[in-house]
């Protein structure tokens, strides 16, 4: 809101004036800042056409701090001329002088002293003229007083140079009376009240425009959380290699389809308390699909599949415990059996009809024929980012909680090269090059390899992810076609946010000690940069 006062006296000075006023003029008469006369110009021009402003600019010059000192002390020049008495001053004594420097060179080109060099005791200056016109002082009292267009422009621009003098350049608004201009402003209502309806009042009213230009006060809104920002630079780079995102809406999961589906025997150290989290209520689940379990207890048990399997006693009790998902593979394990079982389907349908077709025919003849004629199995690429669970001691490092990136692609004849070339794609996505591969161990895989980047601030190969060609132990039984392999690889998100916005500490990134204002302070993400 303009102040009122401004406002009243800023348009009896429109009144008075022939023509019209400039802000800048106005600001220096009533002696208050230019800003406060701008907000009264804009406050009238809401209330219609009392006045009528242009924007307009103008330059003027200005004397510098050492221009002031030239108009009231002389030129440097001037200065050291006057300092150098009849019999001269020696040349040293000169340059100590606070305007020696600068002087000296500017009285000798303009020939008013001269420099005595074979003088015993040291080079010595002498005036060279009875009196000097000190013209640089003249100029610079002339601008001062206002009178600047008097002076050369060639000249100010040499004076500038000497940075005497500068330009500046002011934005003002050039002010006249508008086709209602009144010096009495009636203040405009913005509020249609229940009483001036009432009343008829409104009638005589006048009301406030809406602005709808105007901007709205700034929302506290919300902040993205680093992780969340990683995430969305991952799922779009899984995006961009066209993967599908996998449901991963469950953080408890069966130990089944955690461990058993993906060919983990019942033994492995990783099911155990102190790797897992187990829930007590509900404590086990009850409904598996039935024939593929089967075929899972025994390619445990007994083996099958040109398998020995594990040969162990494989328990149901085992299988049924429910846990919080100790990685994403369980989803990904789900989603190949529910693509299995879609394949198989197929498969039927097709045989149905060409047994009905050669029924027809009366050929009797082969009716079983090679699973992998029939079998349409559609290639897929599938990922997903989410929250998985470990029963982990805590450090700087390690949560009981993290999120896993998974990347799965099932095809026909896939092999470990491709495994190598489709993470080489990934990781370059990501912004990193170099990458060695590891041989390792997982249950579901084989061959399994761990990926190493060299890490060029750390300067040394750090781990960044686990892969693998996931065993016909774990495909057959599903019922994936023998001709199909399944490759899959798996990283933390925590492990390149962290590097990215330079955290040490997971408990700064996830927890009850982050730092709101790191939420907030944290950039967009960009990877590959
Ligand atoms: N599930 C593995 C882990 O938790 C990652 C992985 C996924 C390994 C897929 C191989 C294949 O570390």
């Amino acid at each position: 809101m303009a102040d009122t006062g401004v406002v009243e006296l800023l348009l009896k000075r429109i009144e008075v004036v022939d023509g019209g006023v400039d802000s800048q003029d106005v600001a220096i008469t009533l002696s208050v800042d230019h800003q406060v006369v701008v907000g009264a110009v804009k406050s009238l021009q809401s209330l219609g056409d009392i006045i009528s402003a242009e924007q307009r600019s103008s330059k003027h010059w200005e004397l510098t701090g050492e221009g002031q000192e030239t108009a009231e002390k002389g030129s440097h020049e001037a200065r050291v001329y006057n300092a150098i008495p009849e019999e001269g001053l020696p040349q040293s004594e000169l340059m100590k002088l606070p305007s020696g420097k600068v002087g000296f060179s500017k009285a000798m080109s303009n020939k008013w002293i001269r420099v005595d060099k074979g003088h015993e005791g040291g080079p010595r200056v002498f005036r060279m003229v009875e009196r000097i016109d000190d013209s640089v002082q003249e100029k610079m009292v002339q601008i001062q007083k206002g009178l600047a267009n008097d002076v050369d422009e060639k000249e100010k621009n040499e004076l500038k140079k000497r940075k005497l003098l500068t330009e500046v350049t002011v934005k003002s608004y050039w002010i006249t009376k508008g086709p209602s201009f009144s010096t009495t402003i009636t203040k405009q209502e913005t509020e249609l009240t229940p009483e001036m309806i009432a009343s008829g009042s409104w009638r005589q009213k006048s009301f406030k425009p809406y602005n709808f230009e105007a901007l709205g006060v700034a929302l506290d809104c919300g902040h993205l959380h680093p992780l969340l920002k990683v995430r969305t630079q991952f799922r779009q780079i899984f995006l961009e290699m066209g993967f599908t995102e996998m449901p991963t809406n469950n953080f408890i999961e069966s130990s089944f389809w955690n461990f058993d589906s993906l060919f983990q025997p019942q033994q492995h150290p990783a099911r155990d308390q102190h790797d897992t989290f187990f829930l007590s209520d509900p404590a086990v689940s009850h409904e598996f699909p039935q024939d593929y379990l089967e075929r899972v207890k025994k390619v445990h048990s007994e083996g099958g599949y040109g398998s020995q399997g594990y040969k162990y006693d494989w328990k149901i009790e085992e299988a049924q415990k429910n846990i919080l998902r100790t990685h994403t593979t369980a989803v990904s394990a789900r989603m190949l059996y529910k693509l299995a079982q879609q394949c198989l389907q197929e498969e039927k349908k097709k045989l149905a009809k060409k047994e009905g077709q050669s029924n027809k025919k009366k050929r009797g003849g082969k009716r079983r024929r090679k699973r992998s004629e029939e079998a349409k199995f559609t290639p897929v690429k599938y990922f997903s980012i989410d929250r998985v669970f470990r029963n982990e001691t805590l450090d700087a490092t390690h949560l009981a909680e993290f999120h896993q990136i998974e990347g799965v692609v099932a095809d026909y004849g896939l092999t470990l090269g491709d495994l190598m070339g489709i993470l080489h794609q990934f990781f370059t996505k990501l912004g990193i090059t170099k990458l060695r591969f590891k041989p390792a161990y997982n249950p579901y895989t084989e061959p399994s390899l761990e990926i190493f980047s060299y890490h060029e601030g750390l300067k040394k190969w750090v781990e960044v992810g686990n892969s693998g060609v996931f065993r016909p132990e774990m495909l057959l039984p599903m019922g994936i076609p023998e001709e199909v392999s399944v490759i899959a690889w798996g990283l933390s998100l925590e492990r390149p946010t962290m590097i990215k916005y330079g955290i040490n500490n997971i408990r700064e990134l996830v927890g009850h000690k982050v730092n709101l204002q790191m939420v907030y302070d944290s950039p967009i993400c960009r990877l590959d940069s």
